[in-house]
């Protein structure tokens, strides 16, 4: 008997809590960690987050916050200045036009994500995933007891879908598509033409689009494209979004989704009864980020596309190995089949953790995201630290 099934015995547990399973990526950070405080120097190249200080006027808003005790509740969604300040950046960048009504302020894109999926998946219904996926949206649609069909990318098509490849998986149990562009753990670029066409054809049938844009200001395509634009589709458009990536912010936690004001009202209704309002000294750094200058966000920007080009370079030098090219976000997802059915590396989970134990990288199984023969690799992190990391993948390879 495991551990889990033993304790749900015992102190009898949900069935619903049994459905999920704990994020694939905080548990390769729970291992490195813990080599870590034994001494041993790993080169992180796991985590998905920002290396970036968070901008020094966001700290200030809330070092101000706090000094004029702007400390008390406030309302769920957050304050009228908040959500004004997240239509108006989001009207600005994208040319939408949501009203206040029909935004609100979560604890983190994941809450928001959390909170939509809660409101709009019942059991039973259907939820269109691109492969791969990241870890989440998997488990919060199975944990509001929906199904998931997993609609598979291709390398060789740098893990872009067509809105032709997603609507063959449209079934009369659809309820939603969940689409991530740019995306985790790919880097993949949808085009706004083929976004577009995934949010025409799901109106069309009456499907909700619910477009994770964590990472919409980290795309290197040159065309940033938010399906928020789309105005003449919104009646069935949730988008969610979040300060994490944009402002290196992961730690303040704050989120965002915009859609239909009944949903945005059932959302507040649910974070209501959960979290009540995101954090209030957070809700003023977050509108000095969305209201303030934007120049830190291109200046990250560039710094990305570089590490990417550098990355990629050094990870295509590597024998045996190949990686699509990613056009956003900040991970590189090489294929290490030329690597599997080895003594000790017979599946990605277990390249990933010889690849931790002795060769002292962190990276991130691709078996989270839905595929066996990859992993993710974050380079987010210094050009230095990177080429450590290259540095002992290559000899690690070299010992298979
Ligand atoms: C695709 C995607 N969506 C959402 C999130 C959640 O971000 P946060 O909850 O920090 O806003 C992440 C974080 O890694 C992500 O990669």
């Amino acid at each position: 008997m495991t551990a889990v099934t033993e304790a749900t015995d015992v102190l009898r547990l949900t069935e619903r809590i049994n459905r999920i399973e704990i994020s694939a990526t905080m548990a390769v950070v729970a291992e490195a960690d813990k080599l870590r405080q034994a001494g041993v120097d790993v080169v992180d190249l796991s985590v998905g987050e920002p290396h970036f200080l968070t901008p020094q006027h966001i700290k200030d808003a809330a070092i101000a916050a706090i000094q004029g005790n702007f400390t008390r509740y406030t309302a769920v969604g957050g304050t009228a200045e908040l959500k004004n300040a997240i239509v108006a950046r989001h009207a600005q960048d994208f040319g939408s036009g949501y009203s206040a009504e029909e935004t609100m302020a979560s604890v983190g894109g994941k809450h928001a994500l959390f909170n939509a999926i809660q409101v709009l998946v019942e059991h039973g219904d259907e939820v269109i995933l691109p492969v791969p996926y990241w870890v989440s949206f998997k488990d919060i649609v199975r944990y509001a007891g929906g199904n998931c069909v997993l609609v598979k990318s291709q390398q060789e098509n740098d893990f872009r879908l067509t809105a032709e490849d997603i609507a063959r998986a449209f079934t009369p149990r659809t309820k939603a598509i969940i689409l991530n562009s740019p995306a985790n753990p790919s880097g993949a670029v949808m085009s706004p033409e083929e976004m577009t066409e995934v949010v025409r054809l799901a109106l069309e049938r009456g499907i909700w689009v619910i477009s994770d844009e964590c990472y919409v200001y980290l795309n290197y395509s040159g065309r940033e494209f938010s399906v928020g634009s789309l105005q003449p589709y919104r009646e069935r458009l949730l988008v969610v979004g979040s300060l994490s990536k944009t402002y290196a912010m992961t730690g303040w936690r704050m989120g965002y989704a915009l859609g239909p004001a009944a949903v945005i009202r059932a959302m507040q209704k649910l974070q209501s009864q959960s979290t009540s309002n995101p954090t209030s000294i957070v809700q003023k750094a977050a509108v000095a980020a969305l209201t303030g200058p934007q120049d830190c966000v291109r200046r990250m920007r560039a710094e990305y596309i570089q590490l990417r080009d550098h990355a990629l370079q050094g990870l295509r030098s590597l024998p045996g190995i190949r990686s699509a090219q990613p056009e956003g976000a900040f991970y590189l997802y090489p294929n290490i089949s030329e690597y599997l059915g080895r003594q000790g590396t017979e599946t990605a989970g277990s390249f990933a953790r010889k690849l931790l134990n002795e060769g002292r990288v962190a990276t991130v199984p691709g078996e989270g995201f839905g595929t066996a023969e990859h992993i993710r690799i974050s380079y987010a992190t210094a050009q230095k630290e990177l080429d450590r990391g290259l540095e002992r993948l290559r000899d690690f390879l070299a010992s298979l």
